[in-house]
């Protein structure tokens, strides 16, 4: 009770670091890339400044602007130069992601932890996560599944250090974690993309990765933005599946989601600070309406101290400029 108590005597000074609670570090974060097989030099992607379009040939040394800044790892999404009904370029051994993993791990080694979406939304005509039937136009579950199995064994055969699988469709985790481990890769960790809502934050990630849907949205697969209890159930059954990591995207709308699976589960958790979230920082920041700098450290922070062990976010090469 006031006056034995003034809150304010540890606040300034040096004190004021000493009683910091939660700390931020570049090895907290992933650095998501967007390599495109369709370009020959680098291109920003309008709705996100600061964020491009790599092509093949030039992620290495993308990959390579990241390790020396000493970001670990970071996650890779492919644009390819043929989209069909089943997505089949998401899973040759020379397709884009394929390529780009090998061309990162050639240069780089141990020195960048590679992870890989594994999703077909980018690699189908149509633009939805999984193979969709003709007539009712519905996102059908179980033949998605083999489909996603082959993708993450074609990536782990390229050398990804690990996969994630992020298309919500039910039983991804157990058939990915069987064919990982029936083609000898046991070792590779999937980070499972667990509570992922049907979110209108990722409206510049579809430009920039081209992956828009042509009819229809993702509400059938994608969870109600409503609910918090359902994400209990997915991540569990995610765990029992084979989950190393679990993952909740978006980040800062949903730290209670973060929040509440950390303290459940106590597992590894991943956050995802989405393109909008990025989008609408920069937007303001370009206004002069906030502090950049600021503004960004507060929001990775606000998401560790929420209870994520690491974050996937655009910020990630600037802040880790300014961590350093
Ligand atoms: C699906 C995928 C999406 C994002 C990451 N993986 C898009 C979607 O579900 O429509 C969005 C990420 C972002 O907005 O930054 N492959």
């Amino acid at each position: 009770m006031f006056p034995e108590h003034r809150m304010r005597r540890l606040r300034s000074g040096r004190i004021r670091d000493m009683v910091r609670e939660t700390s931020l570090s570049v090895n907290d974060l992933i650095y998501p890339v967007f390599v495109n097989e369709t370009i020959d030099k680098t291109c920003e992607v309008a709705s996100m400044p600061g964020v491009c379009n790599i092509p093949v040939d030039e992620i290495a040394d993308d990959a390579k602007e990241a390790a020396d800044l000493g970001i670990p790892a970071m996650i890779l999404f492919g644009i390819p130069s043929t989209k069909d009904e089943h997505g089949s370029s998401a899973w040759g051994d020379d397709d884009v992601v394929q390529r780009a993993v090998s061309n990162i791990k050639e240069e780089l080694g141990r020195d960048m932890l590679v992870i890989t979406d594994v999703c077909l939304c980018e690699y189908t005509s149509h633009g939805h996560c999984g193979v969709v039937d003709h007539d009712t136009h519905e996102i059908l579950n179980d033949p998605t599944l083999p489909l996603l199995a082959k993708t993450a064994v074609s990536h782990a055969k390229a050398g990804a250090d690990m996969v994630a699988p992020s298309g919500m469709m039910d039983g991804m985790i157990s058939v990915i974690r069987s064919a990982l481990d029936e083609n000898g890769f046991s070792d590779i960790p999937i980070m499972s993309y667990a509570a992922k809502y049907s979110s209108s934050f990722y409206g510049p990630f579809r430009d920039a990765a081209c992956s828009g849907c042509c009819f229809g949205d993702r509400s059938t697969h994608q969870m109600d933005p409503a609910n918090s209890d359902e994400a209990i159930l997915e991540a569990s059954l995610d765990i029992e599946e084979g989950a190393d990591i679990i993952m909740v995207k978006p980040a800062l709308p949903y730290l209670d989601i973060i929040h509440r699976l950390k303290t459940e589960f106590r597992v590894p958790t991943a956050a995802y600070n989405v393109s909008g979230e990025y989008a609408m920082i920069k937007a303001a920041a370009n206004k002069g309406w906030i502090d950049e700098k600021k503004v960004m450290y507060e929001s990775l922070l606000s998401i560790k101290r929420a209870g994520a062990d690491m974050i996937i976010t655009y910020f990630a090469k600037d802040m880790a400029r300014m961590l350093k």
